[in-house]
């Protein structure tokens, strides 16, 4: 917990949620709550709501919702800490000394100057004659001394310990070159140099901090590729290669591509705003450091099978976002004897140069056309066959797209390659769009006639194991939300009598925040919670639960709560009491209290 919890709680009582959430949306009152057009989806009529009781809020489009504090992360793309210095400037209030993990950040900092300094070392070593054999290898891959200067590129050397040994004598322990990644252990006990006879690329933070490094051999020797592993200071999910530069560019969208060397070359050639995922799967978090400086995405991944599955994930994951995106598929190569080989973005600006790259650039496809695209190359296209196929997916497909125009352009494209007339290809477009919205509008209907259903939560990771009981441990919740005082001095129920982690969690964090005469609400957890969690517990606070009849309810949460952890425990014991207990509580749950 890195800020005390009662800088939290001033924190989030001297920024009220409705002053906040006013500098961005307008609010009308409607009853005891205030609604306006929610900032986090598009919409015509309001359904983002502002409690300023709980202070909270919650949208019952997108289903988003939380405290003063998530609404700043959300609205302004910061993480949980540099939101607080964000609401904290807002109320003119000092932030604390981080306290709780202050040996955790001075451990952060150490790796970070390790890694630093290593950089360094690395750096000094290829400007050195010990450095050769990498600048022989930047040379062959014409990579110039200005560009790897900016990079900050260096060599390790084909020795066992060169590094290990100059960072201790930096004074750097051991176990500091182990948890920075830079040394691997012998199953004796040994330690070496993680990295020799390489190609050293450090990954540099948008801080400028270097927080990992990736290394390339410097020939057919696997790994090809070497990267640090996960460090205190290194998720790769958070990072992209080459950011740290591409955030200064001038040009107006940025350029996913898969390698570390295609963002090189791509810099090299004045594409400055390329960065690489290197060779991993795009994640939320990258999206989510991204949407800081760029609306506009262009997906430039390898030209292969891999890359096309890639794209496809990517486009996945960016549907629905805040992003427009591109596609910019680079062509296949024709060799001497005719064959087509791959091409990536390196390859491409070696064979062709920066100005092809810049017409492609210009015409990139954006994801309905690459999709489309795919479908075509399925089929081929020449048997009448191939192309009633594809009119029927490629249909399928625009019946997704959300505006009318757009279906009516890109109905009319896909018909001139089927040959068929536009007409015939909407009304088959039209038709799926009838069949997806009855499919939507049945599921609705069952997830509204089963209410099981409807009561789990809106992500998947956080489903309920009994829905139950995790029904009554939310009343639980919203009880001690509207009256503590309800509640006895002591737990009515231990932490895992709760067939839910999450909500067991919640509640006993807010019994702490009573027992230790703090204010009992929502907001001020903001850090023990990640974004979703909170949307789902903002989503039932938002519910009703009657005060004057507080006492009965909270009688009856626990009986419920209390008779399913008979039910668990006895299933797991004996089934002969399990039928016993099964038996009585279909004779009501009144007698179980
Ligand atoms: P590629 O194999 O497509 O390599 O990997 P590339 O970028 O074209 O490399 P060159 O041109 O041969 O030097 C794409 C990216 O996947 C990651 C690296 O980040 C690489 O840049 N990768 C690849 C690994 O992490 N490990 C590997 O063994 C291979
Ligand atoms: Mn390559």
């Amino acid at each position: 917990m890195p800020f005390p919890q009662d800088f939290l709680d001033e924190l989030t009582a001297r920024n009220d949620i409705v002053d906040v959430v006013s500098s961005y949306v307008q609010l009308r009152r409607k009853g005891a709550n205030l609604f306006g057009l929610c900032p986090f989806h598009s919409e015509h009529t309001p359904s983002f709501s502002v409690s300023p009781d709980k202070q909270i809020y919650y949208c019952f489009g997108c289903k988003k919702g939380g405290g003063t504090i998530n609404f700043i992360m959300e609205a302004e793309h910061l993480s949980f800490p540099d939101a607080i210095h964000f609401l904290a400037k807002r109320a003119g209030m000092e932030v604390p000394e981080e306290t709780g993990d202050r040996d955790a950040r001075q451990r952060r900092a150490r790796l970070l100057d390790l890694n630093r300094d290593a950089a360094r070392f690395y750096y000094q070593l290829l400007q050195q004659p010990e450095g050769r054999a990498v600048q022989d290898y930047l040379n062959r891959r014409q990579i110039r001394k200005a560009t790897a200067v900016n990079f900050g590129m260096g060599a390790s050397l084909d020795e066992w310990d060169v590094l290990m040994s100059a960072m201790t004598k930096k004074g750097y322990t051991k176990s500091e070159l182990l948890d920075a990644g830079l040394v691997v252990q012998k199953k004796k006990g040994g330690l070496y140099d993680k990295f020799r006879n390489r190609l050293m690329l450090p990954v540099i933070d948008t801080r400028g901090d270097v927080v990992a490094f990736g290394s390339r051999a410097l020939d057919q020797s696997e790994p090809k590729y070497m990267n640090s592993p996960e460090t205190p200071v290194y998720s790769k999910r958070r990072v992209l290669y080459g950011l740290n530069l591409a955030k200064k560019s001038k040009r107006p969208n940025i350029i996913l591509c898969e390698g570390n060397l295609d963002i090189v070359t791509l810099h090299q050639a004045g594409f400055d705003n390329a960065v690489a995922s290197m060779g991993t799967a795009l994640t939320q978090e990258q999206l989510r450091l991204l949407s800081r400086f760029t609306k506009e995405l262009i997906l430039c991944y390898d030209n292969d099978n891999a890359g096309k599955v890639a794209t496809e994930r990517a486009l996945q994951l960016l549907n629905g976002s805040e992003f427009s995106v591109k596609v910019l598929q680079l062509p296949q190569r024709k060799t001497e004897d005719g064959k087509l080989v791959k091409q990536d973005p390196d390859d491409f600006i070696k064979n062709h140069g920066p100005g092809a790259f810049e017409s492609l650039l210009g015409g990139s496809e954006n994801g309905v056309e690459f999709r489309m695209a795919q479908v075509a190359g399925k089929y081929g296209l020449e048997s009448d066959e191939a192309r009633v196929a594809y009119s029927r997916e490629v249909s399928a497909l625009l019946a997704t797209l959300p505006g009318a125009v757009e279906r009516e352009i890109y109905a009319a494209r896909a018909a001139d390659l089927a040959r068929i007339s536009k007409d015939a290809l909407m009304l088959e477009v039209e038709r799926c769009r009838k069949q997806q919205t009855n499919r939507e509008s049945r599921a609705e209907l069952r997830r509204s006639l089963n209410p099981t259903a409807q009561s789990q939560p809106q992500e998947r990771s956080l489903h309920y194991e009994n829905v139950r009981s995790a029904l009554a441990e939310e009343g639980l919740i919203r009880l001690m939300l509207l009256d503590d005082t309800l509640f006895p001095k002591e737990p009515p129920l231990a932490l895992e009598d709760f067939s839910s982690p999450l909500l067991g969690k919640v509640f006993f964090l807010l019994w702490q925040a009573r027992a230790e005469g703090r204010p009992v609400s929502l907001p001020p957890l903001a850090g023990e919670l990640s974004p979703e969690e909170m949307s789902h517990i903002t989503s039932f606070c938002q519910r009703l639960e009657s005060a004057s009849s507080g006492g009965q309810a909270l009688a009856d949460y626990i009986g419920v709560i209390k008779s399913e952890v008979r039910k668990r425990s006895a299933s797991g014991l004996d089934p002969l009491l399990a039928a016993i207990e099964k038996h009585k509580d279909k004779k009501g749950e009144k007698q179980n209290v």
